[in-house]
């Protein structure tokens, strides 16, 4: 390993040990365990996911300081920012840290979320790339999760860290996160070299709906991953609702609550679309045409034309009168 990145790699060890510690051991780091401990995390599930807290100050640059850390290590860390002056400042100050590790478990960046709800500071603030971190080829959690990934072949893909994490200690260890950013290519080849299957389990609200419609173009464009999608109930996110029911439910929703390709992309046509007017049901049934033409077996493809005939009431001659030539097409 080159010994740069070796360095940088035992800067992050170090600022995760500490940060972990504060969070657990201090006087400074009650409120962010107790937040934690609030949102349903025992200590076992801090402990593996390496969590964190960071103060108010410059704590980690301090200590780096006392150890005589090189200034042009420190600024590649981006651990800190740098002022014009060129002076270094801690980056992630009184929040929760979620450290993000690589697949072989390394700490190679963080995550800060804020403590309290206030409108003016983002909720969560991330490492920037870095050496280590090649943000669009990085998944949280596929260090821990890679192994059940193989076992299982099925991969689930959540929004959020404390989707993942939740999930993680409810007993569904095969789950990763993009990390807000929506998914890229890259993250796909890297599951689908570990599994076939995978299963998008992000957010009920219409951002988390249009990342899901992203998310299963990708893994469709690239043709390796069977994919499916899943619907957590009363629109909450995977971690909202492990707060209120138990792992056997959610179990239970992951092998339930789950939705092919082709119908999400009808149901996600019909959004923002007024169906009782002539002209906006027309135009859905042209788009809903063209997602049924993907199917490529018969028998499937029929299916949906009769399940679109009886919907709204549609001729299933008509219907396959008007796929035909999209199909011809495709050919
Ligand atoms: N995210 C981010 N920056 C933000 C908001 C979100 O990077 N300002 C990323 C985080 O990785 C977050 C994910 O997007 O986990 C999903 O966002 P959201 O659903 O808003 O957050 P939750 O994971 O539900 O966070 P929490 O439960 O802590 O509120
Ligand atoms: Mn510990
Ligand atoms: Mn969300
Ligand atoms: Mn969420
Ligand atoms: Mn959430």
């Amino acid at each position: 390993v080159d010994p740069e990145i070796k360095a940088l790699r035992e800067l992050y060890e170090e600022a995760t040990k500490l940060y972990h510690h504060l969070l657990v051991n201090t006087a400074s780091g009650e409120e962010a365990l107790s937040y934690l401990t609030s949102r349903g995390l025992d200590e076992k599930t801090i402990d593996a996911f390496m969590l964190g807290y960071a103060p108010e100050g410059n704590i980690l640059y301090d200590y780096f300081q006392t150890q005589k850390v090189d200034y042009q290590l420190l600024r590649k860390s981006e651990l800190f920012v740098e002022w014009s002056d060129g002076s270094l400042h801690d980056r992630f100050a009184n929040r929760v840290l979620f450290t993000i590790r690589d697949s072989a478990g390394h700490p190679i960046a963080f995550s800060g979320r804020k403590l309290t709800q206030n409108d003016d500071e983002p909720k969560y603030i991330n490492s920037p790339e870095s050496l280590l971190f090649n943000k669009s080829a990085e998944l949280f959690n596929l260090d821990l999760a890679k192994d059940t990934i193989k076992k299982k072949k099925h991969v689930i893909l959540f929004e959020g860290f404390m989707d993942v994490i939740a999930a993680f200690q409810a007993g569904v260890q095969n789950g990763v996160a993009s990390m807000g950013t929506s998914l890229t290519s890259e993250q796909i080849q890297r599951l689908s070299r570990m599994t076939d299957k995978i299963s998008i389990s992000y957010d009920a609200d219409m951002a988390g709906q249009k990342a899901t419609k992203r998310a299963l173009d990708l893994i469709t464009q690239q043709g390796r991953l069977s994919a499916q999608i899943i619907h957590i109930p009363d629109n909450q996110d995977p971690d909202e609702y492990l707060r209120s029911n138990d792992a056997t439910a959610f179990n239970q929703v992951l092998v339930h609550n789950v939705e092919d390709p082709v119908t999400f992309n009808l149901r996600y046509l019909q959004i923002d679309r007024n169906l009782h007017n002539q002209t906006e049901l027309f135009s859905y049934i042209s788009d809903a045409l063209v997602v049924i033409a993907t199917v490529k077996e018969p028998v499937i493809r029929e299916q949906f034309l009769r399940q679109l005939a009886n919907e709204f009431d549609l001729s299933y001659e008509a219907l396959q009168d008007q796929i035909r030539p999209i199909l011809l097409q495709k050919q």
